[in-house]
């Protein structure tokens, strides 16, 4: 039986680039379509638009052996049946998620088709948007052109070609069973748990799934807040609690809190359903607030140390929302950083992928005076106190005798706990982390 044409529309976005090079990996001919002409130059050069580990060398082999493709032109996806829609559902100021992408991008796929093609929406979208799409086909008369199917996707940034080829699950929400044991069928091997169920269901088990897990951050945070009170070490107390298979032990580490495009989002964008459904996320809320506290707590403890930070140069480590992505989308350490300069820091930053604020698409204005080092040791030189933000490997390699020698004051406050506090004491480093 001859393979699929797949269409990935959104195809040089986080998702939708790995979404195309992974099926095209998996012997599929993919076409990613994405409207920005210069990133599909740039691509077809070699030039991915971000770092994803394993990615770069996918879509070589695979635009080489002509199984992908990316086009700039929505009439290339005509022969494609599975299309699917990875477009950004961004946050609405009051936390509902936008979906006007999704939608525009779904009556362009039906205008552009002249036999009927399944339409799989991976994009997070609200509870009920896969219905008013179909509802919304339907008003257009494109209804007869597209088959809505929802199947929500759980990759994780740095691991997302993996997560792709070893999925936890596979969730398929339609209206058919017959369409969606199709879809299922594309890329699920034998051993992967496959859910067949409803639009809504399949809607709610993506939020339910980031929701929770940004719960188990902030759980473990807040119960960090009284192991410094007490003297404890939160590390030893996730693992114990960890060790029990009915909690795991899977996002259950302490830090300045959860960041990225996707966690806060979808956790803001909850908290919106249940509103205009008459009712109160009281729990998600808490989750929400534990968070922004958490991130304010590591600027505090600069604080407590240096008295007032106005005048302080800080070096500041980590620019990216976690460590093996160059991502900076709604990183922490963007309004941390906001916070410290409204305090009248002067700051130094470094990441080790990320080089500036206008490459992450920010205005250097944004960020009055902040100075970028090319090396962790030049964030640190000269400044009153380091701030760790982002858990990158090769900031827990670094020397530390060298990092307190070129502090003024020898504090590190350390967001991410990559750092033993037994051994940094006795390197004589002030060293506070969350909940050590
Ligand atoms: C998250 C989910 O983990 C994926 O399953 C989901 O598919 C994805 O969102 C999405 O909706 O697209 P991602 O945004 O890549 O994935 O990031 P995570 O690995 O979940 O990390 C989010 C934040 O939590 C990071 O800031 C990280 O540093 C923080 N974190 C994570 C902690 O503070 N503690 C932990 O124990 C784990």
């Amino acid at each position: 039986m001859e393979k699929a044409q797949i269409g990935v529309v959104g195809g040089l976005g986080h998702i939708g680039l790995i979404q195309a090079a992974c099926l095209a990996k998996l012997g599929y001919k993919t076409t990613g379509y994405d409207k920005d002409m210069q990133k599909v130059e740039e691509i077809l050069k070699g030039n991915l638009p971000f770092y994803e580990p394993g990615l770069h060398e996918i879509v070589e082999k695979t635009l080489k052996n002509g199984l992908l493709k990316f086009t700039s032109n929505v009439e290339d996806l005509k022969s494609c049946d599975p299309i699917f829609i990875c477009v950004g559902t961004p946050s609405l100021p009051d936390g509902e998620a936008d979906v006007s992408q999704v939608f525009a991008s779904v009556e362009e796929v039906a205008r552009n088709r002249k036999s009927p093609c399944t339409v799989v929406i991976k994009s997070t979208v609200p509870l009920g948007t896969n219905r008013k799409i179909a509802k919304y086909l339907e008003e257009k008369s494109l209804d007869d052109k597209a088959v809505i199917v929802s199947n929500p996707e759980f990759l994780q940034e740095g691991s997302g070609v993996r997560d792709f080829l070893k999925p936890s699950r596979i969730i398929v929400g339609a209206q058919s069973e017959e369409i969606a044991e199709k879809i299922a069928g594309l890329y699920s091997p034998p051993e992967v748990p496959v859910i067949i169920t409803t639009w809504e269901n399949a809607e709610l088990i993506k939020h339910a799934a980031n929701a929770f897990l940004a719960n188990k951050i902030s759980f473990i945070n807040e119960i960090a807040v009284l192991c410094e009170k007490v003297g404890g070490d939160i590390r030893v107390v996730s693992r114990g609690i960890g060790l029990d298979p009915r909690i795991n032990p899977h996002f259950l580490e302490a830090g300045a809190g959860f960041s990225g495009p996707c966690l806060e989002k979808d956790l803001k964008s909850l908290i919106a359903q249940f509103q205009k459904k008459g009712k109160q996320a009281k729990l998600l809320e808490s989750v929400l607030e534990v968070n922004e506290e958490k991130r304010k707590e590591v600027v505090h403890k600069l604080e407590e140390q240096l008295g007032t930070l106005a005048g302080k140069h800080i070096g500041v480590l980590g620019m990216a929302f976690k460590a093996e992505t160059d991502d900076v989308r709604d990183s922490h350490s963007l309004p941390i950083v906001r916070y410290l300069l409204s305090l009248g820091a002067m700051l130094t930053v470094h990441d080790p992928w990320v080089k500036s604020f206008r490459e992450a698409g920010f205005s250097e204005d944004d960020f009055p005076g902040v100075k970028w080092a090319q090396t962790p040791y030049e964030a640190a030189d000269g400044k009153d106190a380091l701030l760790i933000l982002t858990a990158w490997p090769e900031y827990r390699a670094l020397d530390m005798a060298r990092i307190r020698d070129s502090l003024v004051h020898p504090l590190i406050v350390d967001g991410r706990n990559l750092f033993d506090p037994r051994e940094m004491k006795a390197a004589n480093i002030m060293y506070l982390g969350v909940g050590i």
